[in-house]
């Protein structure tokens, strides 16, 4: 049977152009290259679940702008239910200004726009997909009001709950520690939980850290060097994959759905991490959000042909 995920988060129009390096205040830089890409942070992570077959739900909010719609039906073409998104008169849709350096790294101003005004009564519409749910799903673009009710309702009907704590805020949501797993990045771990990362030995502290403070699963995303998991039953390293970058936006919500998804299918938390690298990595070789997110029989054959590189227990 497919894994059932529910998404709540952002939904945004990426505007994405190329720069040699971004401009000092007063200075102008010239671009080149812009292009128009479907994104934002959940409705990235919703577009991933569904390309590697999960049955997917996305609660969010777009304007009643241009882009909206456009958004709108782009989720709806990837196989998503779209009926708890809402329609905002009074709010622009979410839009995110990305400029890529020539490394592939990627410098993003975010504007959340409609993303801000989900409220927690439509993720409470969207209870019984919740409880029918493998995994809810969740990041901080949207109001934490919100959030903390996909916890509480996710709670309530004994859905686990992953966050994935981008962008990071001032507080966490309330009974955070009571969510199934998190992913963080090393940025965001080190805000959480107080543990500077250098290496993979502080990683795996990090990891330990998120465990204490109640979690199932504490998961720190490494990019190219893979990722760290600590559960009751042990602690991994799973090394990431060699490939060439492109364009690293989207890879970390790649990583995020893949892990749920694969933890759905009852995958080990070691298989998880190395599934979810193989999305993560090839989320990187494409330009662009969306369009770089793989499909199922891609991480397969990615999988098959790179070996997937042997997890180290710690
Ligand atoms: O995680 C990548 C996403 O972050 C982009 O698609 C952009 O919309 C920003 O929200």
């Amino acid at each position: 049977m497919a894994a059932r995920i529910v998404v709540l988060g952002n939904i945004n129009q990426d505007f994405v152009m190329a720069a040699e390096r971004m401009p000092q205040p007063g200075e102008t830089v010239l671009g080149s290259d812009l292009r128009f890409v479907p994104g934002g942070k959940a409705a990235n992570q919703a577009v991933t679940a569904a390309r590697l077959g999960a049955q997917t739900t996305l609660i969010g909010r777009v304007g009643s702008d241009v882009f909206g719609p456009v958004l709108l039906e782009n989720l709806r073409r990837e196989g998503i239910n779209t009926d708890f998104i809402e329609v905002d008169e009074a709010h622009a849709s979410g839009a995110a200004f990305i400029t890529l350096a020539p490394t592939g790294e990627n410098s993003i101003i975010s504007v959340p726009g409609a993303n801000f005004a989900v409220t927690p009564e439509q993720v409470t519409e969207a209870q019984e997909a919740i409880a029918e749910a493998d995994f809810a799903l969740a990041q901080f673009a949207v109001p934490l009001e919100a959030v903390e009710q996909l916890i509480e309702i996710a709670g309530s009907v004994g859905t686990r709950v992953q966050i994935d704590p981008t962008p990071v805020r001032d507080r966490l949501p309330r009974k955070f520690s009571r969510i199934f797993s998190t992913v963080p990045n090393e940025t965001e771990a080190a805000r959480i939980t107080g543990v500077q990362i250098t290496d993979v030995a502080s990683a795996a502290a990090a990891a330990s850290a998120l465990r204490d403070m109640g979690l199932q699963i504490g998961v720190i995303t490494l990019g190219a060097g893979g990722c760290v998991i600590r559960t009751e039953a042990g602690g991994w390293h799973v090394p990431g994959y060699r490939v060439t970058v492109v364009d690293t936006t989207g890879s970390g919500d790649a990583f995020a759905a893949g892990f749920a998804v694969a933890l759905a299918e009852g995958r080990t938390p070691a298989e998880a991490g190395a599934f979810a690298n193989a999305c993560g990595a090839l989320a990187a070789t494409v330009f662009g959000a969306q369009p770089s997110l793989p499909h199922r029989d891609a991480v397969e054959a990615f999988m098959q042909e790179q070996r997937a590189p042997e997890a180290a227990e710690l």
